[in-house]
């Protein structure tokens, strides 16, 4: 039997232990079976499910069947999860802002941008818009010094940030999305 198959079939008789989660777990099931069952593929998996959710988190549910899917203890995934800032366990906002904070941005005035994108979503880091539209997040050096201070939304770098050029982004990004 192709080991895929083997494992998808411990994990469904697994589902039947857990019946509140059998459906979710199916679902993430079908996102993460098109990776041979190899720790090596467990950021791919947990970053392809983390992607599929609208709200950009891996609920418990996920953890589950990356760990039973691997064979391995859900701690492990746990662990792994908890390491990666990229990973959160709590559900965020349709737009995840990233700010850079290493110190080449910091030079180039990133703690006043940081305080204009705290005060145009009113929003402090780590928090969610009450509209759920954006997360506000920090992070490390994000590779584009060359246009410090920077930061991404979503998949999109933003660089050169001015006080004004974020009340800008943040605006059209809301205009954009209330067209939709
Ligand atoms: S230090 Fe901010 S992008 Fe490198």
């Amino acid at each position: 039997m192709h080991p895929q198959t083997d494992q998808h079939s411990k994990v469904l008789k697994i589902l039947q232990k857990y019946p509140p989660f059998r459906e979710k777990m199916h679902e993430y099931l079908g996102i993460i079976e098109k990776y041979p069952p190899s720790r090596e593929h467990m950021l791919d998996m947990l970053h392809d499910i983390q992607e599929y959710e609208p709200k950009h988190y891996l609920p418990r549910e996920a953890l589950l069947a990356v760990a039973e899917y691997l064979n391995i203890p859900l701690a492990e995934v746990a662990s792994t999860v908890s390491f990666y800032s990229m990973f959160s366990l709590e559900p965020r906002g349709k737009h995840i802002i990233r700010i850079c904070v290493s110190p080449p941005c910091q030079a180039m005035g990133g703690s006043s941008v940081l305080v204009a994108l705290k005060d145009a979503l009113n929003i402090d880091v780590g928090s969610t818009t009450s509209d759920g539209l954006f997360t506000l997040e920090t992070t490390s050096c994000l590779g584009v010094c060359g246009v410090a201070p920077a930061m991404m939304i979503d998949n999109d770098v933003y660089g050169n940030l001015t006080e004004e050029k974020i009340q800008r982004i943040i605006e059209e990004i809301r205009r954009r999305d209330a067209a939709h």
